[in-house]
């Protein structure tokens, strides 16, 4: 307790009533400071008594995680979050008197994947644990730089070792296939029946040698640079035209499609091709997430300086280590996979100089949100027309 505070309150019924006024406008004064200063803070801080109820949070708090504070209602801290996981994660920390440091939940808010970290630490006064400090910093952006650097890393070293590998695969193929051509000749005057079967074996190697051709092929076509040309275009008429061309396919699976297409888009720098490619492997990928059938929701929007497009699925989601490598090449947890459909994506999004993110929850399904950034002329033009609006 403040020294001053102490001392007044020794000495309370010799206060007079302005001494009193003094005293209780000098606590509200730093309380009002206090108060300010939680609530500029950039992380959440929500603090709990001993029974784990809920005695204070900060704006901060209110603005990372989704809660559901009852007014003037007693509630134990998990009471007051409305996201399950996180919920239960503050439950058995704090019934298990547990300090937890920087753990991490991630999770999808409208058109962005937020990643808070949680720290838990006992509060102390006066030498003794008079309730819980749940500390939430919002680690999104580090989060998503780090994966970014890996991506890049990866991808670098890749185009590097695969262009080397493919066109030393590619050349003892064209030469095995040119002498398959040369045994074909050869037999070809043989009549004997033995021929025969020589011919179908010649046939097997022939087919085998073309099946690694296409592989190398569509090796070298995952990490070599793209030739896109982009253009200005709208976003929706793109989406639909890809949406059309699988609908039979995805009605077929029992998935019915959802589009939330945002009308008055501004047009973007598109290469309509690759984007299509791009959309179209993840909409492969929640075909193969929905084996019983689903929903698959398709919304464009306009946010900020961006346009986003986000494709989610009512699939069997993915646990968070697989998501940490979903966009690195050959990485697949499909029997029959290649690995290289989000690698594609994601190739295909920066040379877009756009962003892409994904949140997925196990069981109840994923959600890839791709951004794509406003031309500087387009920017220009909704905000003169958004001020001609105006007057
Ligand atoms: N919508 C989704 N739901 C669940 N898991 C997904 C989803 N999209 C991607 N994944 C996971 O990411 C992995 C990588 O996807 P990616 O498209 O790169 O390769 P793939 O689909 O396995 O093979 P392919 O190269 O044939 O596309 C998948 O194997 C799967 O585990
Ligand atoms: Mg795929």
């Amino acid at each position: 307790m403040k020294k001053f505070v102490e001392r007044a309150l020794k000495k309370f019924e010799k206060l007079d009533t302005e001494q009193v006024r003094m005293l209780i406008r000098d606590l509200a004064d730093e309380q009002d400071l206090v108060a300010a200063v939680l609530d500029s803070l950039n992380d959440g801080l929500m603090v709990s008594d001993n029974e784990h109820l809920l005695v204070l949070y900060n704006k901060a708090c209110e603005r990372l995680v989704p809660l559901e504070v009852k007014e003037g209602a007693d509630q134990p801290i998990w009471e007051t979050i409305a996201d399950d996981q996180i919920a239960r994660f503050i439950e058995q920390t704090l019934i298990g008197q547990e300090s937890v440091a920087d753990r991490e939940f991630t999770f999808d808010r409208g058109t962005a994947t937020r990643t808070l970290a949680f720290t838990v630490t006992p509060l102390v006064r006066d030498g003794v644990i008079t309730g819980s400090i749940v500390h939430v910093a919002d680690v999104s952006e580090k989060r998503s730089r780090e994966a970014r650097l890996r991506r890049a890393e990866s991808l670098a070293s890749l185009t590097t070792l695969a262009a080397g590998v493919a066109h030393e695969i590619k050349n003892p193929l064209g030469s095995i296939g040119i002498h398959m051509q040369l045994i074909q000749k050869s037999i070809a005057a043989f009549t004997d029946e033995r021929a025969g079967t020589i011919r179908e074996y010649v046939d097997v190697v022939n087919e085998e040698v073309e099946r690694l051709n296409r592989i190398v092929v569509d090796f070298l076509f995952a990490v070599r640079p793209m030739d896109t040309t982009l253009e200005d275009m709208h976003l929706n008429p793109i989406v639909k035209e890809l949406l059309d061309f699988v609908r039979f396919e995805l009605q077929e699976a029992g998935i019915s499609i959802v589009e939330e297409l945002a009308d008055d888009l501004p047009q973007l720098r598109l290469d309509e091709k690759y984007l299509k490619q791009a959309v179209l492997n993840i909409v492969k990928n929640a075909m193969s997430a929905m084996p019983d059938g689903g929903v698959l929701t398709v919304t464009t929007g306009k946010s900020g300086e961006e346009v986003s497009l986000r494709i989610s699925d009512t699939g069997q989601g993915m646990s968070e280590e697989v998501m940490e490598k979903i966009f690195d090449p050959y990485y697949t947890t499909k029997d029959f996979g290649s690995g290289i459909g989000l690698t594609l994506v994601y190739k295909i999004v920066k040379e877009h100089m756009g962003d892409i993110s994904v949140a997925s929850q196990e069981g109840r399904g994923s959600a890839f949100t791709i951004m794509l950034p406003i031309p500087q002329r387009e920017q220009h033009l909704l905000s003169w027309q958004g001020s001609g609006n105006e007057v």
